[in-house]
């Protein structure tokens, strides 16, 4: 419900089923002051007006628009002209019109025709894809447009305001809103609706003109009757389309005769093979359109709902901590658990949202699989030849990890699948994943814009191993062609630049398969299986992060964490934070599940200094660098950091958006190509403020949102941070555990 209506008077011209559902959609949600309507129908007026659906009604379109501030033209499109060059003189300056015809270039030429080039502002065509089998007044239904597609078809002359106002409009209809350019618009609905139609029409007409009509009607099956029944919607609105967009439906006409004449070719040569390829490419170009059709969103989690206010200081940030499971051991667990031969048991699972969507994915794929429970996940796994094609797009939210490496394991199934992101996700580059796959043999296809998500995966028909140099170093990369390579022909090795982080390595020789490790080349033979096992999930060095550079930066802070994950492969956070002259010490060293783990104490530091970080350092401490900006923000003395340019492909630009922030509180800093130059503001023994108050962007990206959350100790005013439900992908304890720590954050939902 909206407290303040969005417009003060409405009017509808025209009041069929979609003016009508409309129009019940702004009454039910008070949308509007005033609703009017003009059509010539008197019957429909009085029944609406009987209805209470409108205040009043007029046979003249003039009498309805006066003072309207929203005009929806909801009549047939070949009136759109006439009635706008009469409604034209009356209508108010700043009023928004729109209407919800199913072809747009001709809604335009019509106001063109009317208006010249100066359209107004408030001119934004619309067409909600949503219809019934009834027409009419009485027809109309306050869900018709719920989870249907309306799309807005802005033009160059639309007001911001106007388009947003609109969408606003539509989505209190439960729509599910998209701009397009008017040209695409026409193109695409004469492909995906006005060409069916018109080919159902013609079936039904070819049937219906044969002498044994009769027998076919009275014999045709299921596959006519699915084929046809768009043939009985109205004539009169078809054929008014057809001609409204002329252009675009001639040109699919057109292809449709080809691609027709290349079948019945390859029918009358008998061409077995030929056809055989079309049509099995049609069945798997359908399925593959299954995922879409079955109107799962390709886009989720891409509002902010939620803000920390972070107050300057902590009281008394001492004692002993334990910060959640790591994220990638914990996605590894379950993919390997899944594949594996048995049930795998694993404790220390992080339950934030990242690993999670990994384990809703094989589930998805049929995996069974208990819990999370406080950390424990039993995976009953189903071999190598066990998952099974989802039903619909899986949905990878925030993490790439997860979808770099499904990437390699669906490459490698038999059926098709698809892949969804957020919109930090949807941002992110998949070919440097998808290159390498297809090198193997695998059909993946980047389907965003600029090789982004979503990733579209053709059932696979046989992978070969490869040798691949690994031009970026990349774990993930890495992983999923390590995970490919379990069910390609032969060995698959690759080199990488520098070490990464090497748990897949080590997860899978911990449930039995051979990996080798020769300097910086990892191989292993495909085709053979994993044996389930007992995964002890490690405490995230990455979360661990936060607090390390928490207590180096706050006066008399000495924190011990609990049960690190040291692996070498992750140490860059320790080693850069000793080199700036952090008081940090790592005991209590021991392994546990095959990872090496220990407890980390930090205190307070009273001469922290900025350093030229060393460039082999930068993959061991990839997702750190966030929190360590913070530390060399307070440091003595400048910071550099050059060979880090992956920084600007993960959830976010790390360095762009860490330098806005940084900029945003008093920092002096320079973005470069490849990393940052921070000029620390601290001075050896002075414990003094640092950062100013100031609102920060996290740009869906939950490492940032948590790294401004600890400048919050060295700040002199309020920091507020947007965006900080990702938090929840990595560190769902993170608020709790900060207050527990004495940190001044709230949380606004
Ligand atoms: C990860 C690898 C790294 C890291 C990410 C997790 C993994 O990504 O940044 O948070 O689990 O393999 P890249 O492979 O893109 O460097």
């Amino acid at each position: 419900m909206i407290n303040q209506p969005l417009f003060k008077k409405v009017a509808f011209i025209g009041l069929g089923l979609i003016g009508s559902s409309l129009a019940r959609v702004i009454k039910q949600q008070q949308l509007a002051s005033h609703i009017v309507a003009s059509t010539r129908s008197k019957k429909t007026l009085d029944a609406a007006l009987q209805m209470g659906l409108i205040e009043a009604g007029f046979q003249d379109p003039v009498e309805a628009v006066q003072d309207a501030d929203l005009i929806v033209l909801a009549l047939p499109v070949r009136a759109t002209e006439q009635v706008l060059a009469r409604i034209r003189p009356y209508v108010a300056q700043d009023a928004i019109i729109t209407d919800v015809g199913s072809t747009k270039g001709n809604v335009v030429a019509a106001a063109k025709a009317v208006y010249g080039d100066d359209l107004p502002a408030g001119f934004v065509p619309g067409h909600p894809i949503a219809g019934a089998e009834h027409t009419g007044v009485h027809a109309g239904r306050v869900d018709l447009f719920a989870q249907h597609k309306v799309i807005l078809t802005p033009l160059s002359t639309s007001a911001d305001w106007a388009v947003e106002k609109l969408s606003q409009l539509w989505q209190a209809a439960e729509a599910d809103v998209i701009c397009m350019d008017v040209n695409k618009h026409d193109e695409v609905l004469a492909h995906t609706s006005h060409l069916p139609h018109l080919m159902a029409f013609n079936l039904v007409e070819q049937l219906a003109n044969r002498e044994d009509n009769l027998d076919i009607f009275r014999y045709a099956a299921g596959g006519f009757r699915d084929f046809s029944r768009i043939a009985a919607s109205d004539p009169h609105m078809w054929h008014d389309i057809f001609f409204a967009n002329k252009p675009a439906i001639l040109k699919a006409i057109d292809g449709f005769e080809a691609q027709l004449a290349i079948f019945r070719q390859l029918i009358e040569d008998e061409d077995s093979q030929a056809l055989m390829g079309r049509l099995g490419h049609a069945q798997a170009a359908r399925q593959h359109f299954n995922h879409m059709l079955a109107n799962k969103p390709l886009m989720e989690n891409t509002k902010v709902t939620q803000q920390f206010r972070i107050s300057p200081g902590a009281h008394n940030f001492q004692g002993k901590f334990s910060v959640p499971g790591d994220k990638s051991v914990s996605h590894r667990s379950i993919m390997f658990g899944a594949i594996a031969e048995g049930t795998t048991q694993v404790t220390g699972f992080l339950e934030g949202e990242d690993a999670l969507a990994t384990l809703q994915a094989f589930r998805d794929m049929g995996v069974a699989i208990e819990g999370p429970k406080n950390g424990e996940v039993t995976i009953h796994g189903v071999g190598m030849h066990g998952l099974k094609a989802p039903a619909s797009a899986l949905y990878m939210g925030n993490s790439g990890t997860s979808m770099r490496l499904l990437s390699g394991m669906l490459a490698a199934q038999q059926f098709d699948s698809v892949m969804t992101g957020d919109a930090s996700l949807s941002k992110r580059p998949m070919e440097r994943i998808a290159k390498p796959l297809r090198l193997m043999g695998a059909q993946i296809q980047s389907t965003g814009e600029r090789g982004t998500p979503p990733l579209s995966i053709s059932a696979n028909a046989g992978l070969k191993g490869i040798h691949y140099d690994l031009p970026m170093a990349s774990a993930q990369v890495k992983s999923g062609l390590l995970l490919a390579g379990l069910w390609a022909d032969g060995e698959t090795s690759i080199t990488e630049p520098e070490p990464t982080r090497d748990h897949t390595e080590r997860m899978l020789r911990a449930f039995g398969y051979d990996v080798k490790t020769e300097g910086n080349r990892i191989s292993l033979q495909g085709g053979g299986k994993l044996t389930a096992t007992h995964i002890q999930v490690p405490s995230d060095i990455s979360s661990a992060a936060f607090f390390m550079v928490g207590a180096t930066i706050c006066e008399n802070a000495d924190v011990t964490l609990e049960a690190v994950g040291i692996n070498p492969t992750r140490t860059g956070i320790i080693e850069i934070l000793k080199q700036m002259g952090a008081d940090l010490t790592v005991f209590n060293e021991r392994i546990a599940g095959g990872e090496p783990i220990a407890d980390i104490r930090i205190r307070a530091t009273r001469t922290l200094k900025g350093i030229h970080i060393p460039e082999d350092q930068v993959p061991l401490a990839i997702d750190e660098f966030p929190a360590l900006f913070i530390a060399a923000a307070c440091a003595e003395g400048q910071t550099v950091l050059t060979g880090a340019a992956e920084l600007r492909v993960k959830e976010s630009d790390r360095i762009q958006v860490m330098a806005d922030g940084l900029q945003a509180m008093g920092i002096q800093c320079t973005p470069t190509e490849d990393g940052i130059i921070i000029e620390g503001q601290g001075k050896a023994g002075d414990w003094s403020t640092v950062f100013n108050g100031a609102e920060i962007e996290s740009h869906h990206d939950h490492r940032i949102a948590m790294s401004f959350s600890i400048a919050g100790l060295r700040s002199h005013g309020e920091i507020i941070i947007n965006g900080t439900e990702t938090v929840a992908t990595s560190f769902p304890t993170f608020t709790a555990l900060t207050q527990q720590a004495g940190f001044n954050i709230q949380v606004i939902e």
